[in-house]
């Protein structure tokens, strides 16, 4: 039974990612595609569009993994989730967190 506790533990913390080791230029590079919508400077124009700027990394990473895996649904978000690998979710993630 603790074997199994220590090894779900284990499981959990690999699965956890580090928002601080996040490349927020490369971030900003990947969020070129976003700006469209969601704003250069990661404020939407268009009431549909919500803002990024200053949202949390983690949500924003745990949201775009949900686009893709089909959790949430949106046919816009989803194709556009679709091309990320978890390390451009984290990067572009961490580069609208740090907008103002
Ligand atoms: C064609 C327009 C469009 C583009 C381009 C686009 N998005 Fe979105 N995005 C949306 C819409 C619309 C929503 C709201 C979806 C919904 O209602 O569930 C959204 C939602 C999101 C959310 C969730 C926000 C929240 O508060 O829950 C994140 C994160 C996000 N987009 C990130 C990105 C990233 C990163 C890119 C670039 C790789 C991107 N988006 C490109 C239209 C777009």
């Amino acid at each position: 039974m603790k074997t199994l506790l220590t090894a779900s533990i284990a499981v959990i913390a690999s699965l956890s990612f580090n928002v601080s080791a996040a490349d927020i230029a490369a971030g900003k590079a990947k969020a070129a595609t976003c700006a469209a919508c969601h704003g250069a400077n990661g404020i939407s124009a268009i009431p549909m569009y919500p803002n990024l700027a200053g949202q949390k990394a983690e949500y924003m990473v745990k949201q775009l993994k949900a686009f893709k895996s089909g959790e949430r649904k949106d046919p816009v978000m989803t194709a556009m989730a679709m091309p990320l690998s978890e390390e451009d979710m984290i990067n572009v993630s961490a580069y609208f967190a740090s907008l103002k």
